[in-house]
């Protein structure tokens, strides 16, 4: 369909505008591909099965199987199932390289493929296989934004591991790959010995699945579940039993289940854009929250309100989660691997207690196409379930309110940065402490590396933004190298990149507007005292105004024009907004 200008408007389902003559060209199409003609004319929906596969990593190497089976159950239906691809980078293998800036960049990208795929091939509803931390997020972008009748089905996250060693003995079967980067760096710095990193590196990571806590592909599942749009307990199970074994029985399940549910959902009429409402984006921050999601919930949450022309804004995102308890005991901030919440009943358990204490909205539709509370009308709360301290109950949590991630602005964030402590209180009230002024992330890591950084330091990372890096790559190896070597606590780490959801310290990341595009953060010199204030919400360098106006007069801002120029980083660094706005593009 066109509008008055002859642009291509976004309808909800395929125009065709082919002859008769027309169809015998799509037969000669469809026998050529596999397809018997007669048969795709008979079908009852084009199903886009969009997927970001690749047998490149452990984080969606399950996912073409799960096409395949969505494939198989919409044909049961009468429909037909289209595998549309995608690009899936995993940060894992990224982060800590020169190609780390592609992870973010894959998010648009990947919900674009899925654009294009699903009305090239003229679907009327979509089903997304989402996977590593930016394919969940992407997941509900193409699901907004063509609004066609669809779900989410996340492929699992890994299965923990267990060693008999402490500090990791202690854990149980709770250890993921945080316990394995965490001895690495503990290794480095001589506090474990080569025979147990080995051992770690054998045992934490059984089978395939993301990362296995609430980290940032767990907390985009957990968003997705929570905002109405994958399946009840549909964000926590494991991928697979071991690297040898068949997906697992529950994503099996999952995968029938959600086919069933798609076409309930186009029989009542109910699209994404009825889910995707602002009351279920403020259940999905609170959720988040209540599970200590990562700092990446920040971006991604925006650039799915955007697409679903929900006014969402990153204040909304704080103000909402401000209020909230830390009530899942996961890591990186608590104790659990993903799986162990999977096991006494998954985000249904966190949203019951949330819908009970008064903060989550019951009455908003799902895919289930039952209301959030008619969903969670069985549920049990925390502390009916026996033997369980994975879930707390509302009234004891974890931490109170206000601990996990806050927005500050201030002198060195004009727009704001995304601080997180996780349950975390500093214990004289504020971080003050002494800038160490790095260009890039590998002159931060051989400063750590060189025992040069020391308690009540404060490193500054910067011209790693959206548009500095571009890409805005995430600085983990930074952070488990703090841990690693017990600087954890004596130790801010400030940038305009990003954190994974991995790394947990004193961290402010996401400042905006970033050295790259003029911000006071290109300004800061070393020995400059920077002060981080979680209770007033602020980011501060301890320099009179006009000293740092000053300086700002001479930014130090990097070669913009060294990518070349058809590249996809450089139409980024053209298109991308601040992080403040979600770095959408
Ligand atoms: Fe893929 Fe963590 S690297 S989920």
């Amino acid at each position: 369909m066109k509008d008055g200008l002859g642009n291509k408007t976004m309808t909800n389902e395929p125009v065709s505008y082919w002859s008769d003559a027309d169809q015998g060209l799509r037969a000669v199409e469809l026998r050529a591909a596999g397809f018997e003609p007669t048969e795709a004319a008979k079908t009852n929906a084009v199903v886009t099965i969009a997927n970001a596969y690749t047998n490149a990593h452990r984080c969606n190497n399950r996912v073409r199987r799960i096409a395949d089976l969505l494939v198989e159950a919409v044909a049961a239906k009468g429909g037909q199932g289209l595998l549309v691809g995608a690009p899936a980078v995993s940060d894992a293998l990224t982060q800590g390289t020169d190609n780390a800036g592609y992870s973010l960049v894959s998010r648009d990208l990947m919900a674009d493929c899925m654009e294009t795929g699903h009305y090239a091939h003229h679907g009327n509803a979509m089903i997304v296989v989402s996977g590593c931390d930016k394919t969940g997020a992407a997941a509900l972008m193409p699901l907004a934004r063509t609004n066609a009748f669809g779900l989410v089905v996340y492929p699992g996250t890994s299965s923990p591991g267990r060693v008999d060693f402490e500090p990791w003995a202690s854990k149980g079967n709770n250890l993921t790959i945080m316990d394995y980067v965490e001895g690495s760096a503990a290794r480095e710095a001589g506090r474990i010995t080569e025979d147990k990193l080995l051992s770690l590196q054998r045992c934490v990571m059984p089978g395939s699945g993301t990362c296995g806590a609430m980290f940032t592909a767990n907390t985009m599942s957990t968003i997705a579940e929570a905002i109405g749009m994958i399946l009840p307990r549909g964000a926590s199970h494991p991928a697979d039993y071991d690297a040898d074994s068949d997906i697992h029985d529950d994503v099996k399940h999952q995968a029938h289940a959600s086919v069933d549910a798609l076409y309930n959902l186009t029989k009542l009429g109910i699209r994404p854009r009825d889910i995707m409402v602002r009351e279920a984006f403020e259940n999905a921050v609170v959720t988040a929250y209540a599970t200590g999601g990562s700092t990446n919930l920040y971006l991604h949450i925006l650039a799915i309100a955007r697409e679903a022309d929900v006014p969402f804004t990153i204040e909304d995102i704080q103000r909402i989660g401000e209020g909230v308890p830390l009530i899942a005991n996961l890591q990186p901030h608590g104790a659990y691997a993903m799986v162990s919440l999977h096991n006494i009943g998954g985000v249904p358990v966190v949203m019951k207690a949330l819908l009970e204490a008064g903060y989550l909205h019951g009455d908003v539709m799902t895919v289930t196409g039952k209301t959030l509370a008619e969903n969670l009308a069985n549920v049990p709360l925390p502390q009916d379930i026996p033997n369980q301290d994975v879930v707390f109950p509302v009234a004891q949590p974890l931490a109170a309110a206000g601990n996990h991630i806050s927005l500050l602005t201030g002198s060195l964030a004009p727009e704001s940065g995304v601080l997180k402590l996780s349950g975390k209180t500093l214990e004289a009230g504020e971080f003050r402490g002494t800038a160490r002024v790095f260009e890039n992330e590998a002159d931060a890591m051989a400063a750590i590396r060189g025992d040069k950084i020391v308690a009540g330091d404060v490193i500054v990372v910067r011209n790693v933004g959206p548009v500095g890096a571009p890409g805005m790559p995430e600085m983990i190896q930074l952070t488990i190298q703090l841990q690693g070597r017990g600087l954890g606590k004596d130790v801010a780490l400030i940038t305009d990149g990003r954190f994974s959801g991995v790394s947990h310290g004193i961290l402010v990341g996401h400042i905006s507007p970033e050295a790259a595009k003029g911000g006071p953060i290109g300004a800061v010199r070393d020995g400059d005292t920077i002060v981080i204030n979680p209770i007033s919400r602020r980011l501060d360098i301890d320099i009179p105004i006009e000293e740092l106006a000053t300086r700002m007069k001479t930014p130090t801002t990097p070669d913009l024009s060294a990518l070349p120029a058809g590249s996809v980083l450089n139409k980024y660094r053209r298109l991308v907004s601040s992080a403040h706005y979600g770095c959408v593009v």
